[in-house]
């Protein structure tokens, strides 16, 4: 079957010793099919013999049957017919291949080429130390090139080499060669690749693939198999400061503590001394424990359990570091990020990120721009659609301990996952925490919300009334204010339409403007809260997710959603500011219930219907609902809360 086929047959353990001593290289092919890339990847497999006999036989035979090459063999249907396999049952669709030399082991990831696989590419791009760009010989450096070029360095690949193939169809000239080749090398200056390596090949008749070409007797440089055999990719994370993410923690009875984890980077030896990065507080490793007994020396990649001297506060998301190297901890952070969703990104939105074992809720605070990854230009963008990149700050809910990913790929990257649909709709590299994170502290304050409530009589909180345009919000929200005066209550109304005319003066009716929107306006309804005050907010506020973080920004109990039903035919027929007519005659666009979404509340406090009850009449069940003498805000008279 393979090359060292007659040592397993002859000696089993001489072979798995001889596997497990070789170095491994991950590499990533970038290319379209047109390129030659899976005749490329067919042959590298095909050459080295590992592939399974019963694999050759039916190759072979299908090769004859589709017959796209006459009587020799169609090394591209292998690569084919196994990524059909593969497309089974997973989103991403990269597909990784196992195969070795007598030199090397080596796992490549090939994913296809087209523009709207970003996200496969960087999927399978994250992992690897080469990266095989192909062009065709004919058409020379092509906007796909540059996209695979710019994606390869965004998740950290240093070493390029550019396969440029089909060199058998332009005569097997160098003059060709040497034109692509300068082409490219001006492009790539602006990457900062560590080296790049131009190796002209034909993939289909096995020019340079594995051995020389005497057809390129003006090429002195390696061959493909050679250069992948023999470059030199230093194992970036062993090179790297010790860092364990912990995953859980391990106490199966009182006298042992561990925690589980696999080494991110650097190396770790009992006696070490270690330190949680958001504490800031130290010991020493005392034992490595594994399956297979204590280890003097664990190294990255290895799934240990560490045991400490001291009793100190670790728990899962914790990063244990090296003291004199420590991981940056912050709440805010710079990040290039790759959206890989349908829904685009929404800056604002509240989504949970994960780093690691870690898991905080966060939102893009800032977009700065997007970037072209065909041109490299950089653009202002309010969002990113699927397969988009850009870099953005990043504000989370709870600091994180990580690193820059330029210098640890391990602890500097991310997924951000929506919160509803659990969806991973964006994955991102970290370039550096934001020192206003680091430098601005939480001010302790004398007087607090308490004593400012206390002196009110009151119980503060939100009133949140979310519904559609004309449903009858402010109305509604209007007679329950004035109710709650004439009752002695300190309120205020924010109002959609009022609060659009100062504080977001500069917001339309975009889904990401809305996000920013609601933000805003329950970030100034939390305020108010803090003041003591009962807020009535009255916004359509037609998205789950940032009803959702306006409540999350509270107390439990402080947040009252509150939504008004009036059905969209009610709204329209009422239509009090001629909004609904101009929506339906294309004259307005966004309009929400037209042609920008409502997604109504699934679990509010209380539910009513304008178009059914009177305005007055709600208004009164409110008050009752929310002061009556069961009421969630009730506080008797005299009592101290
Ligand atoms: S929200 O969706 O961002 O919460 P908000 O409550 O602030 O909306 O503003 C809604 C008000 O703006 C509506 O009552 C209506 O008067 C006005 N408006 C103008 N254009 C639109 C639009 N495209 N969609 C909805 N409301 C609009």
């Amino acid at each position: 079957m393979s090359h060292q086929s007659d040592l397993i047959a002859s000696d089993i353990l001489a072979y798995l010793k001889s596997q497990e001593e070789k170095g491994l290289l991950r590499f990533i092919t970038c290319g379209s099919v047109d390129d030659g890339k899976s005749t490329l990847i067919g042959r590298l497999l095909w050459d080295s013999k590992l592939i399974f006999e019963d694999q050759l036989a039916s190759l072979e035979v299908d090769s004859k049957r589709v017959g796209t090459q006459g009587e020799d063999i169609d090394y591209a249907l292998l690569l084919d017919g196994l990524q059909a396999e593969r497309e089974q049952g997973i989103t991403i669709d990269v597909a990784y291949r196992f195969f070795s030399t007598d030199k090397r082991k080596f796992i490549v990831a090939d994913t296809p080429g087209h523009e709207q696989y970003t996200r496969n590419m960087v999927t399978g791009a994250s992992t690897a130390g080469v990266a095989v760009i192909l062009i065709d010989a004919r058409k020379g450096v092509l906007t796909q090139t540059r996209r695979h070029s710019y994606l390869a360095s965004l998740v950290g690949i240093s070493n390029v080499v550019v396969a440029i193939n089909k060199m058998d169809l332009v005569d097997y000239s160098s003059d060709r060669y040497e034109e692509i080749r300068a082409e490219y090398e001006a492009f790539a200056e602006q990457l900062e690749f560590e080296s790049i390596t131009c190796i002209p090949l034909s993939a289909l008749k096995g020019d340079n693939v594995i051995a020389h070409s005497e057809q390129t007797p003006w090429y002195q440089g390696q061959t493909l198999m050679a250069y992948l055999e023999n470059v030199n990719v230093t194992d970036n994370a062993m090179g790297q400061p010790f860092r364990m993410p912990v995953q859980w923690g391990v106490r199966p009875d009182l006298d042992f503590r561990g925690f589980a984890g696999t080494i991110a980077s650097g190396s770790v030896r009992p006696g070490d001394e270690v330190v949680v990065p958001g504490s800031g507080q130290k010991s020493r490793v005392k034992r490595i424990v594994t399956m297979d007994g204590d280890l003097e020396e664990a190294v990255a990649g290895q799934a240990v359990n560490l045991t400490l001297e001291d009793e100190i506060d670790v728990s899962r998301g914790d990063i244990l570091a090296d003291p004199l190297a420590r991981p940056a901890h912050a709440d805010q952070f710079e990040a290039r990020l790759v959206w890989m969703h349908e829904d685009a990104l929404l800056p604002g939105r509240s989504y949970l990120l994960k780093s690691g074992a870690t898991v905080v809720p966060a939102q893009v605070s800032a977009l700065k721009h997007r970037v072209n990854v065909n041109t490299l230009e950089h653009q202002a963008a309010k969002t990113l659609e699927l397969n988009e990149i850009g870099v953005c700050n990043l504000a989370l809910g709870k600091s994180i301990s990580f690193d820059p990913y330029r210098e640890n790929r391990g602890t500097g990257n991310f997924v951000l996952i929506d919160r509803l649909t659990n969806a991973t709709v964006g994955a991102g590299m970290i370039d550096f925490a934001l020192r206003r994170a680091t430098n601005i502290h939480w001010q302790a304050l004398d007087v607090d919300k308490r004593s400012r409530a206390g002196l009110k009589n009151q119980k503060p909180g939100v009133l949140w009334f979310t519904g559609l345009s004309g449903a009858g919000k402010s109305t509604i929200a209007n007679l329950v204010e004035k109710k709650l005066l004439s009752l002695g209550k300190h309120t205020y109304l924010l109002d959609g339409d009022n609060v659009r005319h100062g504080l977001n003066r500069d917001l339309g009716f975009t889904d990401a403007d809305r996000v920013e929107n609601i933000r805003r306006v329950a970030e100034t309804a939390r305020l108010f809260v803090d003041a003591g005050m009962i807020v009535l907010v009255s916004f359509i506020s037609p998205f789950k997710s940032e009803r959702r973080m306006a409540r999350e920004m509270l107390e439990e109990g402080e947040f009252l959603e509150i939504h008004v039903n009036t059905s969209l035919d009610v709204c329209e027929q009422r239509d009090p500011k001629g909004l609904y007519k101009k929506a339906r005659s294309g004259q307005l666009l966004n309009f929400t219930g037209v042609d920008s979404v409502y997604e109504a509340p699934e679990n509010p406090e209380l539910v009513v219907d304008a178009g059914k009850v009177s305005a007055e009449d709600i208004a009164e069940q409110i008050v009752r609902e929310v002061l009556g003498d069961d009421a969630v805000w009730n506080v008797p008279d005299g009592t101290e809360r």
